[in-house]
């Protein structure tokens, strides 16, 4: 259940929370005309790191035009992009879309599905009940330690971000979208540094608990923002809040957006030391025990940038990684054996425009796929192709004017549906009850 004295705790924090619209980031800025040159291992590298496009003019990260296309709470299922419901319709319809009934929960408690559905059979096979399916990612391979984090960008990513960057590490950052629009200087930062950027849905709900538009709705916001604050880069990777997936939730990412599920084989529960849930030296024991055992499997542990304490249990265990001897690698870049993004190898190579792409076939040329099979997936006749689906990503939404499609569906907690009764809210203040609202209920 989520505790009522969370809402006390939201709320001072939420309306503390600092504008953060002050510094635009135009990732199209051009390099100069006349050489500006160092050496690719020159430290100031770091500080300028600039990650090219697919040449499309998006606008700047943390402008207003940047984000008036997207949803700003819950997307409204009966305002998604014609392309997307017609590339579910005609995957249903081939039968790529399994039809599992929808779980149902209160805020903080597994899901359940319907009597008589198993949610270990091979019909179902739910995450949230630890089925692996088998092309879902649940270990790093042997002596490797898959770095991510979930639930950015927020306001202690930087802190993240410089620890990352002294130790010259790379991590992935499963992001959540309103995240993204509340926080682009963190978002910008993070994929400046060369983070790869993965999704983590738009509002971070069970997905089991959501019908198909709206499962739709999570992925492709998140996909499109991404693509658009990233010089074009589609994500090929995503994380589901709370693990909570299942046969029907992975076919529509896999099937329409071309995304693979990426979970984890250990779990700090770092996302409840602000509440008690878990302390440091929890923690630090835990990893101490992973650390020092079996290196088969590879290790994914579920970590989040969404606190200064989450952070700061990442940093004390991080020694303890090197003196295993563990090799540390972004998950992402494990899971995809160095590609990260569906059109681009990481965020610091370049992309393949997604105009030319065709079908699921987005890897860079060069660079092998994973995914040889989905293709005969989606029959060639049947409208719109995956290809369309990518090109149209970045489609424009039809504003739907307020804040108040927050109430509309499956309001993930108790504190969100209090975020949308305040009408006089502010758009970003409302942005910040969501994400406080993330931060205290949820993994
Ligand atoms: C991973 O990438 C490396 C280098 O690009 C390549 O040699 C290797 O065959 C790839 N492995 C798989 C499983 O695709
Ligand atoms: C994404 O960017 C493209 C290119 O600038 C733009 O046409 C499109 O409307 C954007 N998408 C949204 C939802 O704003
Ligand atoms: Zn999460």
């Amino acid at each position: 259940m989520f505790p009522a004295f969370l809402l006390f705790f939201s709320l001072p924090f939420a309306s503390a929370v600092p504008a953060t619209r002050d510094h635009v980031h135009n990732i199209n800025h051009p390099l100069p005309a006349t050489s500006w040159y160092l050496p690719r291992d020159h430290p100031a590298n770091d500080l300028f790191k600039r990650a090219p496009g697919d040449g499309v003019n998006y606008a700047p990260v943390g402008s207003p035009t940047w984000s008036s296309g997207f949803p700003q709470s819950t997307p409204d299922p009966n305002k998604l992009p014609a392309e997307w419901v017609n590339a579910l319709n005609a995957a249903v319809a081939a039968g790529k879309i399994p039809n599992v009934p929808q779980s149902t929960n209160t805020p903080g408690v597994n899901p359940v599905y319907p009597q008589g559905v198993n949610p270990n059979g091979p019909e179902v096979c739910s995450a949230t009940y630890k089925c692996r399916h088998p092309e879902d990612i649940w270990d790093a391979p042997p002596n490797y330690f898959g770095t991510g984090f979930d639930d950015g960008p927020l306001p202690d990513t930087p802190k993240l971000l410089q620890f990352l960057q002294q130790n010259h590490e790379t991590a992935t950052h499963f992001m959540i979208g309103v995240n993204i629009l509340a926080y682009p200087q963190q978002f910008s930062a993070t994929f400046e540094s060369g983070g790869d950027i993965a999704a983590h849905t738009w509002t971070h709900p069970y997905m089991t608990t959501l019908n198909n538009l709206e499962v739709l709705g999570q992925l492709g916001w998140t996909s499109a923002l991404i693509k658009n604050s990233t010089g074009g880069r589609i994500p090929r990777f995503w994380r589901p809040p709370y693990g909570d997936s299942d046969n029907r939730v992975r076919a529509i990412a896999k099937e329409i957006f071309g995304l693979e599920t990426i979970l984890w084989n250990q779990d700090t529960r770092d996302w409840s030391l602000l509440t008690g849930g878990t302390t440091q030296a929890t923690i630090h024991n835990s990893m101490q025990q992973w650390l020092s055992g079996p290196k088969t499997p590879g290790l994914i542990v579920l970590e989040h940038e969404s606190s200064d304490q989450s952070v700061q249990a990442f940093m004390d265990a991080y020694p303890l990684i090197k003196s295993n001897g563990w090799n540390a690698m972004s998950v992402a870049q494990l899971a995809g054996n160095g590609t990260t993004y569906r059109n681009a190898k990481d965020s610091m190579s370049s992309v393949t425009p997604a105009g030319i792409l065709v079908d699921d076939d987005i890897v860079p040329s060069g660079t092998p796929s994973s995914s040889s099979s989905s293709s005969s997936l989606v029959p060639s006749s049947a409208p719109p192709s995956r290809s369309t689906v990518m090109q149209t990503l970045g489609q424009s939404q039809t504003p739907t004017g307020s804040g108040n499609s927050l109430a509309a569906t499956n309001t993930p907690t108790e504190s969100a549906a209090l975020c949308n009764t305040d009408t006089t809210w502010s758009r970003t203040l409302l942005l910040a009850c969501l994400t406080v609202t993330v931060l205290s209920a949820w993994p």
